[in-house]
């Protein structure tokens, strides 16, 4: 059982993958969810991951406002994707629970603080602009982290928001090199892997079947967002991104990729944002991440299908 704290722009992709996490108590401990500014600014991401919990029945699940724009730039958003709310698709009630008083940086401290070193994982699915201003402001707290499971970059696949830059890295590729240089384990779920679980009407029917309001929330929100990717990549149906970080929580088994070095380009205005992974090993760059490139998409959606059917 892993003790976590997911850090999150929600975003419908973000949704699901709560929702798993959430599903799954006998393999993961959501000591608390932070919440970033991203896909849709942060009032709305923070509103956004309160509906998600009560849609889930857990009011029990701390929620924290983080940071409102990246460490150095101005907030990049992605309305054109997730609609203007961040999780069009789906109506649901305005959320009757509060956000927590404290900043998300400081709860991120706080855990890491409190725990004993190793014991904490974070899953990041949105620009890492909480996890580095925590590790700006205690340093002391890096090395306590037990891995960083994310969401973000790509290398085969490269840009979705740009050429050459992944959206969640795009966004705050400072913040991105600050916690890639960290030294802290991490395992990376690029669109290589993300853009290899898409909800096929297959799957959507297999949605359907449970019949719950949970169910219905995912296929509205995955209808309505698989737009952009079909418009742009002719894809099959919309690319579950996220929830390959939370699958992976539960079961490891079923993803499979390389030990290499990865750093972040923030200089050049070309290609701003690109995760450069040394996959061929041409560099005497020391491996930091282990950067995923495939999973099998079957188990992967055996596996959501059967945790969704519990909520
Ligand atoms: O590029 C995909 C990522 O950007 C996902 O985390 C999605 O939610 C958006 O944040
Ligand atoms: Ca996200």
């Amino acid at each position: 059982m892993r003790k976590v704290i997911i850090d999150t722009d929600p975003g419908q992709d973000d949704a699901v993958a709560i929702l798993l996490a959430l599903a799954s108590p006998e393999d993961v401990d959501v000591i608390g969810i932070t919440t970033v500014a991203g896909n849709v600014p942060l009032d709305l991401t923070a509103r956004n991951a309160l509906q998600v919990c009560e849609l889930a029945k857990r009011k029990d699940i701390p929620v924290f406002a983080g940071c409102d724009r990246p460490l150095m730039r101005t907030l990049i958003t992605a309305e054109h994707v997730h609609g203007k709310t961040g999780l069009a698709g789906a109506d649901l009630p305005d959320p009757s629970m509060s956000l927590q008083d404290t900043h998300g940086v400081d709860f991120l401290i706080q855990v890491l603080t409190d725990n004993p070193t190793g014991t904490v994982t974070l899953c990041t699915l949105g620009p890492l602009t909480n996890i580095a201003t925590a590790f700006n402001q205690a340093p002391e707290i890096i090395n306590r982290v037990q891995e960083i499971i994310l969401m973000g970059g790509a290398y085969f696949e490269v840009g979705n928001i740009t050429p050459t830059a992944e959206f969640n890295i795009f966004v705050d590729p400072e913040a991105a090199n600050i916690v890639f240089r960290s030294g802290v384990p991490i395992v990376a779920m690029p669109l290589d892997v993300t853009h290899k679980v898409l909800v096929t009407p297959n799957h959507q029917q297999d949605i359907s079947v449970i019949g719950s309001d949970v169910s219905q929330a995912v296929l509205g929100w995955t209808k309505f967002y698989e737009r952009f990717d079909r418009d742009k990549y002719s894809s099959a149906g919309a690319p579950l991104h996220d929830p390959c970080v939370t699958a992976y929580l539960i079961r490891p088994e079923i993803f499979s990729g390389r030990f290499v070095n990865v750093e972040i380009e923030t200089q050049s205005s070309l290609t701003l944002g690109m995760t450069v992974a040394d996959w061929w090993r041409v560099t005497d760059r020391e491996p930091n991440v282990q950067f995923m490139g495939n999973v099998d998409s079957d188990k992967f959606f055996a596996l959501l299908i059967d945790r969704l059917g519990r909520l």
